[in-house]
């Protein structure tokens, strides 16, 4: 054997042992974080049970009871929250003056807008979801909406109705319908695990009312919020974020610019130059069980959530929500895809119509429209209720988990699909 071949040997001897000896490492980290799964872990990094939230909330001010269907507001105040002027936040008061009830931080309000339509220019109704933005108050609400352009690649499609309107049409004393707060994403407070909030870009405002909530109550909960945008301009509420910072200890403020501009002052402005991802919450968390809340764009959805996973984050401490149509699935796979040897029919009771289902449909709403049969919609993501309609036979399988509430024997067009035949009352 030549001295050569020796230091090759010798060299993938010791290359083995450092792979094998970082695997390990790995192994014990991932065991480690899910060892924290188990009940007996009372972080010491708690100190006042969040379940007092809300029962606090409801003691400091007098809270009022919740509503059917759409109750009429009135727009008290409205104020940019960003450079850009792409943010704007709407105060909300009940007209009727009665209190409003205590909500989850986390939930969201539902919305319907009477406006013009850009192509046929006659009235349309509009069903828009929008997160409240601020801690429980006994006297308005607040909403933080963003404008939404037309699609780069698309320029001559009208821009989105909803947030459009909103900016340019909605004003001071503007009157305004609504539903009351609801959606099954809000502030767990069963469990006394500190809180790490994540929010990318508009997906920060349900971030924004359970981090106010939990602040303002004084709970000692070691709470971090990570920030996600491109730059200072699209920076909201950035006064009142490093007031928060300043004013708490258990409060851990970072702020992400994926590209920030030459006048954004790293630690001052923001805290790293990076997208949110896996390898800054390993660098800057401690290794404690947490609750995980995140929300966010499509592709920092589809790569953080998973990645919390791999790294051993109990499925139950994640929570999560997505403001587009189904951009992350809930909880659930989706339906299996349909055999075309047995094709399945769908039959619409009202307009006497029974159509073989189309497999590459994602949904039956989807379905319904391509068949010119009209249906109620507003989110097209399962949590404003709009398409919500009853199952005369058969049965859907859901895409994601239902965020509005369903009644016995009727069923979300939006995000459902058929698991056979099916009579649907349309
Ligand atoms: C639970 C929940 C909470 C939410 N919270 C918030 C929040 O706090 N703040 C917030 O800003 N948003 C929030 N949203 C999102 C919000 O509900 C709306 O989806 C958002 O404002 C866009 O609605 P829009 O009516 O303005 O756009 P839409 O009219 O729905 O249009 C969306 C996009 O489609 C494009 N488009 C229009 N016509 C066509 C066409 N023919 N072909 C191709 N593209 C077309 C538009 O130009 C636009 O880019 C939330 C959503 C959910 C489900
Ligand atoms: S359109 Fe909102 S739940 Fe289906």
């Amino acid at each position: 054997m030549t001295t050569g071949t020796l230091a090759l040997i010798i060299l993938g001897v010791i290359l083995a042992q450092v792979a094998i000896a970082m695997l390990l490492i790995l192994h014990r980290r991932k065991h480690e974080y899910q060892e924290l799964d188990t009940p007996k872990d009372t972080s010491p990094a708690v100190s006042t049970p969040p379940s007092s939230l809300l029962k606090h909330a409801a003691e400091t001010f007098a809270s009022g009871s919740t509503w059917e269907g759409y109750r009429e507001f009135s727009v008290q105040r409205r104020e940019f929250e960003d450079n850009n002027q792409s943010i704007c936040s709407f105060y909300l008061v009940p007209l009727d003056g009665k209190p409003l009830p205590v909500f989850n931080p986390g939930q969201f309000l539902t919305f319907k807008l009477l406006l013009e339509d850009p192509l046929t220019h006659k009235s349309k109704t509009v069903v828009r979801c929008y997160s409240l933005s601020d801690a429980p108050r006994p006297d308005y609400y607040r909403i933080s909406v963003k404008r939404v352009p037309a699609p780069i690649n698309q320029p001559d499609v009208p821009p989105g109705l909803s947030s459009s309107f909103f900016h340019d049409h909605i004003q001071e004393g503007s009157r305004i319908l609504l539903k009351a707060p609801s959606g099954h994403f809000h502030l767990m407070e069963n469990e006394l695990l500190p809180i790490v909030l994540i929010g990318g870009g508009i997906g920060i405002t349900p971030m924004l009312s359970i981090l106010n909530t939990v602040l303002e109550r004084g709970v000692n909960t070691e709470v971090w919020l990570y920030y996600g945008i491109r730059n200072g301009d699209e920076h909201i509420m950035k006064a009142h974020l490093q007031t928060l910072a300043s004013a708490h200890d258990n409060f851990h403020l970072h702020i992400c610019y994926s590209a920030p501009n030459e006048n954004d002052a790293k630690g001052i402005d923001y805290q790293h130059s990076a997208r949110i991802n896996l390898p800054l919450l390993r660098a800057t968390l401690k290794l404690l069980r947490y609750q995980f809340y995140v929300c966010g764009p499509k592709p920092m959805m589809e790569s953080l959530v998973p990645a919390l996973g791999d790294w051993g984050v109990n499925s139950n401490d994640i929570y999560y929500e997505s403001f587009g149509p189904a951009t992350l699935k809930k909880h659930r796979k989706t339906a299996p895809a349909i055999s075309s040897e047995h094709p399945l029919n769908i039959t619409f009771s009202q307009t006497g119509k029974s159509i073989l289902w189309d497999p590459a449909a994602d949904s039956l709403l989807e379905f319904a429209e391509a068949n010119d049969i009209e249906v109620e919609s507003g989110c097209r993501a399962g949590s404003c209720g709009s398409c919500q309609t009853a199952v005369k036979a058969g049965e859907v399988d859901y895409n994601q988990d239902p965020d509005a509430d369903v009644s016995p024997g009727h069923c979300l067009l939006c995000i459902s699909k058929p698991k056979n035949d099916l009579i649907l009352e349309l």
